[in-house]
């Protein structure tokens, strides 16, 4: 012990000391590679109908399913700390759900009515729908269904459909969701013919089947009613299959490609983002989100600092934005 107090630093005469570059905040603020700002942060929202509404979602501390006016008015605390993305989901009733989804494709549904209030009050938010079909299917899949198996095409038909529907109601991205093969071109091609060659699309490219959507299902009521979503959803075991999906998304006129979920696919993020010239996303999905907020919950976690590093690790991996419902928490730390 005594031995170290007279010692000076230094008198091993080692060259490189890669400490000398985290000796202080200001130094190591310099030399830090990544950093998180709140424009690359899109907030997930999910929408109620009816008024002045906040339902907590239990299984997701610090989400709300808002009514379009109570989310009007919490949009603008996301917007003075720069927050100008958003990506929307429909949580509807029971009743108004079945095997077809209907209702994603009826004009007046409560999609688009939430995508042109924003619009309207807010037009430099840029605001993203979801387009799957879960979250008004009765059965809960992103698709048609027929003896217990997924429909591709008769599928994409109907996402096509949803999509414009929400492009007339003034959405400035599309981002479809379910995995069916061929859907970002054949959208592209439908939002075009209708001349609406400016709204984009997000393509969720690297969707896994993951277990880390089970918060999200509870919010939206959409745990499926048989089977899983394996025979659409990508297997988790593989890393070539994801950059195929990338390759045809960008092929078939995606804007911008998603991987989901993050924090488990952080080699598929870098590897993406190196192969493809479009913008890479990554989505930490509701389950990622969840597990740190109950451990955090129980003290084993600092919820604030654990948010903040997986983001930036998400980030570092080579995302250029990230959806995440922290968005707003992390914006304040920032
Ligand atoms: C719907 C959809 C899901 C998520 C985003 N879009 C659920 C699913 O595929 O079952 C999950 C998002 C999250 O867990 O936060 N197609």
């Amino acid at each position: 012990m005594k031995r170290y107090k007279v010692m000076k630093e230094g008198y091993l005469n080692f060259t490189k000391r890669p400490r000398r570059n985290r000796s202080s905040k200001v130094w190591r603020s310099l030399v830090q590679e990544t950093d998180l700002c709140p424009h690359h942060f899109v907030a997930p929202f999910f929408v109620v109908d009816g008024k002045k509404k906040k339902e907590k979602i239990e299984a997701m501390p610090g989400v709300f399913r808002y009514s379009i006016d109570c989310l009007l008015k919490e949009l603008e605390s996301y917007i003075s700390l720069n927050i100008s993305s958003i990506l929307l989901f429909c949580c509807i009733d029971k009743e108004k759900k079945d095997p077809l989804g209907s209702e994603a494709t009826r004009r007046g549904n409560l999609l688009q009515r939430a995508i042109s209030a924003i619009k309207k009050e807010y037009p430099d938010l840029l605001v993203m729908a979801d387009i799957a079909l879960d979250p008004f299917t009765s059965h809960g899949h992103d698709g048609l269904v027929e003896k217990g198996k997924i429909l591709n095409d008769p599928t994409v038909e109907k996402l096509a459909k949803m999509s414009l529907l929400c492009a007339e109601a003034g959405v400035d991205i599309v981002a479809p969701s379910d995995m069916m093969d061929g859907r970002v071109g054949f959208i592209r091609k439908s939002l075009d013919k209708a001349t609406f060659s400016h709204v984009g699309i997000l393509s969720y490219s690297a969707k896994y089947a993951s277990s880390f959507y089970g918060p999200f299902r509870e919010a939206l009521s959409s745990t499926p009613s048989f089977g899983d979503k394996k025979s659409y959803q990508m297997n988790v075991g593989n890393l070539k299959e994801a950059l195929l999906e990338a390759a045809l998304d960008e092929e078939e006129g995606a804007d911008l490609l998603l991987v989901k979920p993050a924090l488990t696919n952080l080699d598929i993020i870098s590897k993406i983002s190196a192969a493809s010239f479009l913008p890479v996303g990554a989505y930490q999905v509701s389950g990622e989100y969840s597990s740190i907020m109950a451990a955090a919950q129980n003290g084993w976690i600092d919820e604030k600092k654990a948010l903040y590093e997986t983001l930036l690790c998400i980030k570092r991996a080579g995302a250029s934005f990230i959806i995440t419902y922290a968005a707003k928490e992390v914006a304040q730390m920032i």
